[in-house]
Formats: C-alpha cells, structure tokens, sequence
C-alpha cells in the first residue's frame, strides 16, 4: 500500500518537525534539491476550484526537477462521461509516481486512495480537510514565532466549513500549551466533531465568542478565513454572515505588536486590503510557504532523500 496523506494526523508530530526543518533547508539552499525528483512526476486531480494549492503543488514538483501532468476542473476530465473517481484516479496512478487531489466531496481522496497505486495527497475535501494547507501554515508559524507551542491562536470567520481550520486545530492539538479562541457567529461554529476529537478529548482548553474585538489583545496569532460561500445550501443566509467579520487597521490598534495574521486565501473582504502593509500581516508569505512544504512532502512520500 502506498503512503497516502488523506488527514494531518497521518503524519507524527516527529515527521511534521522534519518536514519543516527540511523546508527550512530548501529556502536555505535551493539549489540542492533542483534535481531530487527528476523523471518523477506528479498528477494535479482537482475536481474543485483552486489556485494557490494547485499551483504550489505543480510549481514544488518543478522546483524539484520533475513533471506535472493534471486537470484543473472535472469538466474535463472523464468525469463529466460518468467515470466514478476511483476509475479516474486507478487511471492516473498508472502515469504518475504521486498524486495531489482535490473534490468537493467529504472523503473522496480517501475512497479514491483505495484505488490508487501510488500515494495520494489530500488537498483539500469539501468542507473536511486541507491537511497540506496545515503544514504550510505550521511552516509559517514556526518561522514567525520560532516555535510551534505556547502561543494563543484565534481562529476568526467561518469556523463551521472551513477545511484549513479543522486540520489546523487538530495538527496543532497535539503541540504543548496552545491556548484556542474560536471566533465565529452562532452559526458557523467549529462543528462538534473537531471540537471532541482535537479539543476535548485531549483536555485542551478552550474559548468560543463572537467578539474579535473582546479577544484581539490576547491573541498571538490570528488566522482570518473568508465564510465559504459555496458550502452553504441558502444565499440568504450567506449574504447575512458574509460581512461578519472585516479586519481594518483600526481594529488591530489594540492587538499585539508581535501578533502574526495569517489568511490560507482566498481573501474575499475579511481582510482589508491595508493591512497587507502591517509587518504583522504574514499571509503572502504563507503563500510562500506553501511550496517549500510541498517539496518536502513530496520528497518524503517518493522516499527521496539528497
Ligand atoms: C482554502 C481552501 O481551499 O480550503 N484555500 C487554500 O487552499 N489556500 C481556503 C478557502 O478556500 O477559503
């Protein structure tokens, strides 16, 4: 069976601290790795729009000297003939040494690795999982604060369909002394099942509110997330929590002057646009970020080492 990363947790907290420190390495020295994995290659599955995650992906397996093949909507792929996603991704397994998927449906990477030869990446499924968009943040928050526990984190948006925050919280559950502050309205709360898994189940404290005001001056870390639009069953009640939220220069008067902002992106209006000239605003890095990370995924699921 080849080694699949469907959840963040597939991962030891050992083998995300190498991984990091691996990264770390290639921002170092790139040049290093700009061969690791020639003649391999790697196939972009995304049945669900994307930019960042799609685009690092192909751009990190380039970086290292290998190919990409993919499709970038199901619509052209064999999907749009009737072709079940397990055929599909049987299919590319038999073209490609390792592959990145995405689907709008909750545990399709997962039921689709059944069907696969080579590893599968979960990049990102419905409103589940990002486990990738995890280890990007985690990179980011390390080079920030030079540490990956003992911080405050608020989670601010829609805490209820946003795949990044549920691997975020679950990945980061399981570094010490992490104090969460869940932000959201009423409805787009943390759903029950994370909060058990990666929360209660471990002891972990925690606190819920739906004042970004009354908790900023606490916060180390702040991770803004846009309310997802295309996860809701009525416009209505999107147009009613879409503007909850807005991060203004204003309102970071009072937060810390270390504080780091971080955003997975896209931004739709929750963050405005004059914070990206606070030093505190880290979310283009973290677009950064996010192809060293891969690179060292990748590296490590081919079993490439140089
Ligand atoms: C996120 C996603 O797709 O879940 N984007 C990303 O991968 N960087 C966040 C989002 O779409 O809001």
């Amino acid at each position: 069976m080849p080694r699949n990363i469907i959840d963040v947790t597939d991962l030891t907290v050992e083998e995300i601290n190498e991984l990091i420190a691996t990264a770390e390495d290639i921002i170092a020295s790139p040049a290093k790795y700009q061969a690791a994995c020639a003649h391999k290659q790697l196939a972009t599955l995304f049945f669900e729009p994307s930019t960042r995650t799609r685009l690092s992906f192909e751009s990190a397996m380039l970086a290292l000297g290998g190919s990409v093949l993919g499709f970038s909507e199901a619509a052209s792929s064999s999907t749009a003939k009737g072709e079940t996603v397990g055929d599909t991704v049987h299919t590319v397994s038999c073209y490609a040494d390792i592959i990145a998927m995405r689907h709008p449906k909750e545990g399709a990477p997962f039921a689709a690795a059944q069907f696969s030869e080579v590893p599968i990446i979960n990049a990102g499924d419905g409103g589940h999982n990002h486990p990738t968009q995890t280890l990007t943040d985690l990179l980011t928050i390390h080079r920030e604060k030079g540490r990956l526990d003992g911080f405050t984190i608020g989670f601010c948006g829609d805490l209820k369909f946003g795949r990044t925050v549920h691997s975020l919280v679950n990945a980061l559950s399981r570094y010490e002394n992490i104090r969460f502050v869940l932000i959201s309205p009423m409805e787009l709360k943390l759903p029950r099942y994370v909060k058990e898994e990666a929360l209660k189940k471990r002891g972990i404290p925690y606190e819920q509110t739906d004042s970004l005001d009354a908790v900023m001056p606490k916060l180390d870390i702040l991770y803004m997330t846009r309310v997802q639009k295309e996860r809701f069953f009525n416009e209505e009640d999107y147009l009613r929590l879409k503007d909850s939220y807005i991060l203004t220069p204003e309102k970071l008067e009072n937060a810390k002057a270390d504080l780091s902002i971080l955003h997975p992106l896209p931004r739709v209006n929750e963050i405005s646009v004059a914070v990206d000239r606070d030093p505190r605003a880290a979310y283009w890095k973290q677009v950064k970020n996010g192809k060293f990370i891969r690179m060292a995924l990748i590296m490590k699921l081919l079993d490439i080492q140089v």
